[in-house]
C-alpha cells in the first residue's frame, strides 16, 4: 500500500462514533478523509471541519456531514499532514497554504493527530521553509521584517501569478535553515503587524503517524 494511504488510514483509528473531527488538508490527510467517506458510508456518525476549500469539497463528495465553522468551539481529533516534523512533535505546515485554517481547527481539537511520511522527520526544523500567511497590503514591509528574523524570504508563486490563500492573503516562504526554538521563532513572527498566522505548529500535534519504510506505521507520542 502507498505509504501515504497506509498512515492516514491508520489514522482514523482513532476517530469514534459521535466526535466532531477536523479534516486536514494535503495528500497525505486526502487519504485519511477518503476512509472517513468510507465509514460514514457505513453508519459511523461524525460531523466534520475541513482546514480549506479543497477539503471542504471532498468532504462533500464524500457526503462526510460538516460543522459550520460559527458551531465550532471544541473538535475532539484532528487528522491532518505537515512538511516536516521534529522527535518533539513540533511541526512545519502550510506547505498546501492552508496553515491559518489549519492552525485555528488545530487550537481548538483535544487530540490533534499527524500524518507524515518518515522522509520528513528531522533533528531541527528548518529544511522546509516555514510559509507564513501576510496580509496583502505591506506586504513588502513584512516580508522585511521577516527577513530580520534570520530567514531568506520567498513569496510564493503558483502559474506565475501571487498564491492567494483561502482567506485572501499570501504567503510568504521563510528559509531558516536549523530552528533551534520553534516556539519562540513562532511568538516573533506573529509580533509583525502584516503577519496573520505562521506555519510553525509548536506543542500541538499528540502523535505524529509515520511509516518505517517497510509497510509498516510507526507513532511518535
Ligand atoms: C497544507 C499542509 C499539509 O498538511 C502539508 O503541506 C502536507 O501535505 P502533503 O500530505 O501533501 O505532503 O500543511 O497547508
Amino acid at each position: 500500500m502507498n505509504p501515504k494511504q497506509l498512515i492516514g488510514e491508520e489514522a482514523t483509528k482513532y476517530v469514534k462514533e459521535g466526535m466532531i473531527v477536523g479534516l486536514g488538508t494535503g495528500s497525505t490527510a486526502y487519504f485519511a478523509i477518503m476512509k472517513i467517506g468510507e465509514m460514514v458510508k457505513n453508519g459511523l456518525h461524525i460531523k466534520g471541519v475541513p482546514t480549506s476549500k479543497s477539503t471542504e469539497e471532498l468532504a462533500i463528495s464524500l457526503n462526510i456531514p460538516l460543522l459550520p465553522i460559527e458551531d465550532v468551539v471544541k473538535i475532539d481529533v484532528t487528522i491532518d499532514g505537515a512538511d516536516e516534523f521534529d522527535a518533539r512533535k513540533n511541526l512545519v505546515k502550510g506547505g498546501g497554504a492552508a496553515l491559518l485554517r489549519e492552525k485555528i481547527i488545530a487550537s481548538v481539537t483535544e487530540f490533534y493527530v499527524i500524518i507524515a511520511d518518515a522522509a520528513k522527520g528531522s533533528d531541527y526544523l528548518g529544511d522546509f521553509a516555514v510559509p507564513v500567511e501576510v496580509t496583502p497590503f505591506g506586504k513588502e514591509i513584512t516580508i522585511f521584517q521577516l527577513k530580520a528574523l534570520g530567514c531568506v524570504p520567498k513569496l510564493r508563486y503558483k502559474d506565475d501569478e501571487l498564491l492567494v490563500t483561502d482567506n485572501q492573503n499570501y504567503i510568504v516562504d521563510c528559509k531558516f535553515y536549523k530552528i533551534e526554538n520553534p516556539a519562540e521563532l513562532s511568538v516573533k513572527m506573529n509580533a509583525i503587524p502584516g503577519v496573520v498566522e505562521n506555519g510553525l505548529f509548536a506543542n500541538m500535534a499528540n502523535v505524529i503517524i509515520s511509516e518505517d519504510g517497510k509497510g509498516s506505521t510507526l507513532k511518535i507520542g
